[in-house]
């Protein structure tokens, strides 16, 4: 009785939506924790954040620009509707088997009061992991062609928070994140990651990103911490070309009150749609190694001639070892005619042509007889439209040779025109995941538009780019250990990753002098743990793994989750997480430069014994001077304990649980 009456008054509350003069509508979430107001002021929208009682986001305008309209001004509200959401859902894979996607929902129509009339809605969720809305375009009395030349959603944010941002170059995210408070943002790419002084994590970035162009930020000058939406241009300046009715991307706002607790935010998995099929037989998240860091070595050449990497011979080398060793899969580049055109001209590549000491048939015969997969391989070096016109042909050579994954990818400037994250080739990109999706080919996009959650509706997406990934290692001052620190509550917050780590020969002098993998062993091991992707790569040459016993846990991680938490992280210095698949956890553990002690506790495995392997630094390790050292060790540990992480500079520690009693 009590209980129903309590649940009565929370309904109430959930939704408070008091129309004042101003039009002022209160959404909260439905822990009660996240509220969002809107308001109209003189005929402008207006949001604003708050979380407990910390002020987020400061009251902050809406609005748009057109080049063959005026500007979207003077509305009012002609109706509003609410709606309560909750499901609990299954991903295909993922970092958690059953996700919650609860929600309250408040779906604005606003008109503007004098000629040309247009009405738009504004579609406003909360979740108890932050706030999402998008803008509809209603099919209007007049003219239904909009040619948007500024969206000016604000983001003005409530204090001077500390950020964690990189440049929004329209053609690449692949940079290693600054951290510099609000006041020393540039333009930037989303996701972008804020903390304020109490510790509450922000991040801005979108969700179902289809025909429009990518979102970055840019500073507000007149306001302090006051950040606006930049869309990613066409060639001619206009930022999308639409026609009403349509739907923006999600806007969306993840509030957690740590970094720990970002790791588990669905928000933007939860913004997509679910599949419309129900049979996934033929989508399987696996671990791979391929003919790949020989290339970015100098060791092998993608282009054919005595260096050439993708030979039957040398394919043939790898599906042994990948089926001897528990691998799902053998990636080959450089397999097909035209990478000696590659970054000079147009129509260079053919995707069904191999170079003659490729025997494509051949080794699929071969992988299938070893019960390997072979990935496929499609680099476009930016030529998007010679890609298109061969796309069918393409996968359908593929699928008749048995491969059912393929790793595609855009280094290079967009030819003959336009940008990575322009609206032109957000279609491209969503074209070639929808058509592989009909031929039921699974997709790692190298070069991406960046993860908005398509992945949820097309689970063929299966992974991505869109990161500054290990091969920076091989040729250029590489990434610094503080990098995979701060990946996973940034570039990892929109989607899975395709990081390549697994090195084992961390300093290849053999091929190169200069550079190196800026980790410890251990800290490579981790990896598999801390950054999530439903297909990782084991990325070294395979010989480099020969009678490693740290090899072990490569082959045993699984790359797909039925739970995923992260124990103790603070942002740029280090980062625990746990993750569960069939009853057994893996926890993974990276430091930045630093060397250091971090206690966690095992408080989150059911009460009992377990037996821990564990593979942590060892003595004197040192990313730069000692990073091959690793301690392996069985011991027995129980629920309720604490124990001490050591990790060296740039070091990083393993381990599998596995319950005794
Ligand atoms: C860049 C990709 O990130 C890399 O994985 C690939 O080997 C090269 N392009 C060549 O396609
Ligand atoms: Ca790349």
């Amino acid at each position: 009785m009590k209980i129903n009456l309590m649940k009565m008054l929370f309904a109430v509350l959930i939704i408070i939506s008091v129309a004042f003069a101003s039009d002022e509508h209160k959404i909260i979430s439905p822990d009660g924790r996240i509220m969002l107001s809107f308001s109209l002021r003189e005929g402008v929208p207006y949001y604003e954040v708050i979380y407990g009682d910390e002020k987020i986001i400061a009251p902050s305008s809406l609005g748009f620009k057109f080049k063959n309209q005026s500007e979207l001004s003077n509305f009012s509200c002609i109706d509003f509707v609410t709606n309560k959401f909750s499901e609990v859902w299954k991903p295909v894979w993922g970092q958690n088997k059953n996700i919650l996607n609860e929600y309250n929902e408040l779906t604005f129509t606003l008109e503007e009061k004098v000629p040309p009339s247009r009405i738009i809605k504004l579609i406003v969720r909360v979740y108890n992991d932050g706030v999402a809305f998008k803008y509809h375009f209603n099919e209007q009395k007049g003219n239904n062609y909009f040619e948007i030349t500024d969206e000016q959603t604000y983001f003005n944010f409530a204090g001077n928070f500390s950020a964690w941002w990189i440049p929004n170059d329209y053609d690449s995210e692949e940079y290693t994140y600054r951290n510099t408070n609000l006041d020393k943002m540039m333009g930037v790419h989303t996701p972008v990651t804020l903390q304020t002084k109490k510790g509450t994590c922000v991040v801005i970035h979108e969700a179902e990103l289809k025909k429009y162009s990518s979102m970055t930020l840019e500073r507000n000058r007149s306001l302090p911490n006051s950040f606006q939406s930049v869309l990613v241009p066409w060639p001619d300046g206009i930022r999308v070309k639409q026609t009403a009715p349509f739907d923006t991307p999600w806007r969306v706002i993840i509030i957690t009150p740590n970094a720990e607790k970002l790791i588990s935010s669905n928000i933007i998995i939860n913004l997509n749609p679910q599949p419309a099929d129900k049979n996934f037989d033929w989508i399987k998240p696996g671990k791979y190694v391929g003919v790949w860091w020989a290339m970015h070595l100098n060791k092998n050449s993608w282009v054919t001639g005595p260096k050439h990497g993708a030979t039957t011979e040398n394919v043939k080398r790898y599906i042994d070892f990948a089926s001897k060793n528990n691998f799902d899969a053998v990636l080959a580049e450089g397999w097909n005619k035209g990478w000696e055109m590659w970054g000079k001209g147009n129509g260079a590549f053919s995707y069904t042509e191999c170079y003659p000491d490729f025997d494509l048939k051949e080794l699929s015969k071969y992988a299938k007889s070893k019960n390997i997969s072979l990935i496929g391989h499609h680099e476009t070096g930016g030529d998007y439209l010679n890609y298109e016109k061969q796309l069918d042909a393409a996968l359908k050579f593929y699928k008749d040779n048995g491969v059912n994954i393929v790793k595609t990818g855009y280094a290079g400037p967009i030819r003959p025109d336009g940008y990575h994250y322009g609206q032109k080739m957000i279609d491209h990109y969503n074209h070639v995941m929808e058509k592989a999706y009909e031929y039921k080919i699974m997709l790692d996009v190298h070069e991406p538009i960046k993860s908005t959650g398509l992945c949820r509706t097309y689970p063929n997406l299966m992974t991505g780019e869109g990161v500054r990934g290990m091969e920076w290692n091989a040729w250029s001052v590489g990434n610094p250990p503080e990098h995979v620190t701060v990946l996973p509550f940034t570039r990892g917050i929109s989607g899975p990753m395709d990081y390549t780590p697994g090195i084992f020969d961390l300093k290849y002098d053999q091929y190169k002098k200069d550079e190196f993998v800026k980790s410890t062993l251990a800290n490579q091991l981790a990896l598999y743990v801390v950054l999530y992707s439903p297909f990782q790569m084991a990325a070294d040459l395979i010989e480099n793994y020969k009678d490693n016993p740290a090899f072990e846990f490569i082959k045993n991680v699984p790359t797909d989750w039925d739970t995923t938490i992260a124990l103790n992280a603070v942002i740029g210095d280090y980062v625990v997480i746990a993750r569960e698949k069939n009853g057994a956890w893996y926890i993974g553990a990276v430091s930045d430069e630093n060397r250091r002690e971090v206690k966690i506790k095992f408080d989150f495995l059911e009460p009992g014994n377990y037996l821990m392997k564990s593979y942590s630094d060892g003595k004197d390790a040192h990313y730069i001077s000692n990073p091959y050292p690793v301690i392996i060790k069985e011991e027995k540990i129980s629920a309720n304990q604490e124990y001490l992480i050591h990790l060296a500079p740039g070091g990083g520690f393993a381990c599998k649980i596995g319950k005794i009693n």
